[in-house]
């Protein structure tokens, strides 16, 4: 199995909304992925199979609200369960981090998780060192607290002033560099 990881493009929003109706509870209307995809077109990232089957994505943003402290947002990642713990969310995760750095200059990136998912709080704070902020109680619509998390970005800053490498490069996960 060959995994490719690639910036997300407007042509991939359909497939997108299919992989997070299949795993997520949150859903969009397609006008929310527009917005993503056409305000911020280099934070989205897709996983897709040797087939150029989407198995996985994550949604990106920029909060707009503080041009003297930018940071980025994590609105949704989700990986097919055909292809979980094979290293991709986190992945996804480093990708749209490293790009959040070098197009938009981010300092940390948030996200909310629910309290009761347990692999995504894992794979938070165990593979990509995002720290709790606070608890916002009742933050999800069936009345579930959300922990609201940061990662700081600061060694993805350190990576960019040192390497040539970018953030646009694909990323291939073979079958035996997985688990
Ligand atoms: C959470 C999710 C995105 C993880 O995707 P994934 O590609 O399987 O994650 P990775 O393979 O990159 O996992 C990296 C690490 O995260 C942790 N992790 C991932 N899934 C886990 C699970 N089911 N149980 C415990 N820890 C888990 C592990 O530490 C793992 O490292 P390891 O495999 O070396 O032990 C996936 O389970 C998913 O799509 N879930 C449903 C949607 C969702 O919850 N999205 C997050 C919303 S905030």
């Amino acid at each position: 199995m060959s995994i490719n990881i690639r910036c997300a493009n407007p042509n991939d929003l359909l497939n997108i909304q299919h992989c997070n109706l299949q795993c997520l509870p949150e859903n969009y209307q397609m006008k929310y992925y527009l917005y993503h995809a056409l305000s911020w077109p280099q934070l989205s990232y897709v996983a897709e199979d040797e087939r150029n089957q989407i198995v996985g994505y994550v949604l990106a943003k920029m909060e707009e609200d503080c041009e003297d402290n930018p940071h980025g947002h994590i609105t949704s990642l989700a990986v097919k369960r055909s292809h979980r713990r094979l290293g991709i969310a986190q992945k996804l995760m480093n990708q749209a981090s490293r790009a959040m750095v070098e197009c938009f200059k981010a300092k940390y990136v948030s996200l909310h998780v629910r309290r009761s998912n347990r692999a995504a709080l894992n794979l938070y704070t165990n593979s990509l060192d995002f720290e709790v902020s606070e608890i916002e109680p009742k933050y999800y619509a069936d009345g579930e607290d959300a922990y609201a998390m940061k990662r700081d970005l600061k060694s993805f800053k350190e990576e960019k002033d040192t390497s040539s490498d970018n953030c646009y490069s694909n990323i291939t996960i073979k079958n035996d560099e997985c688990c």
